[in-house]
């Protein structure tokens, strides 16, 4: 009898332990830039991951719980050679998306997501900022179309 129910506690336990691993989300972040370190800054409103560096090829990854009003966002600062900008890594939108594990790979044009609810089909975004040089050849040519016109 006592043996019957200590391993009904074992299986209670274990579910449990089964239960809350499935509740956590994970959120990954690639560097797939080419011979390129690049930096990210993310946090949310309770955590702050700190500025990392991630070498070309590398990722970091960390778990949290989304709170009960599922209200949990994360964003990161992304600074590369070839643009930066702030994003939402992990918001409502983002988790019906790739729902408990979402991949984020940072590439030259911008930032792709695994979209694991939607067959892996990537969803991307381009660079909010892009670096200075590319800016002002974009005002040049502006400029040339503009003169070409009087
Ligand atoms: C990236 O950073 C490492 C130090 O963490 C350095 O040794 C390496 O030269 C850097 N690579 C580039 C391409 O800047
Ligand atoms: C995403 O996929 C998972 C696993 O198939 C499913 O449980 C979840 O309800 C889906 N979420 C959305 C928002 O479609």
């Amino acid at each position: 009898m006592g043996e019957n129910l200590s391993f009904t506690f074992a299986v209670l336990l274990f579910t449990m332990l089964i239960t809350s691993e499935a509740h956590h989300t994970r959120v990954t972040v690639k560097n797939e830039i080419r011979g390129e370190n690049i930096t990210a800054h993310c946090y949310s409103s309770e955590d702050d991951l700190g500025v990392r560096l991630l070498p070309s090829g590398k990722d970091f990854t960390w778990r949290f719980r989304v709170n009960f009003v599922h209200s949990t966002k994360f964003y990161c600062d992304f600074k590369t050679k070839h643009g930066s900008g702030n994003y939402g890594v992990y918001t409502r939108k983002v988790h019906a998306r790739c729902n408990k594990n979402c991949v984020w790979l940072i590439r030259e044009t911008g930032l792709c997501l695994v979209q694991t609810n939607h067959s892996g089909h990537l969803w991307c975004q381009d660079w909010k900022i892009r670096p200075k040089s590319a800016v002002s050849t974009r005002r040049e040519y502006q400029t040339n179309a503009k003169m070409s016109l009087v």
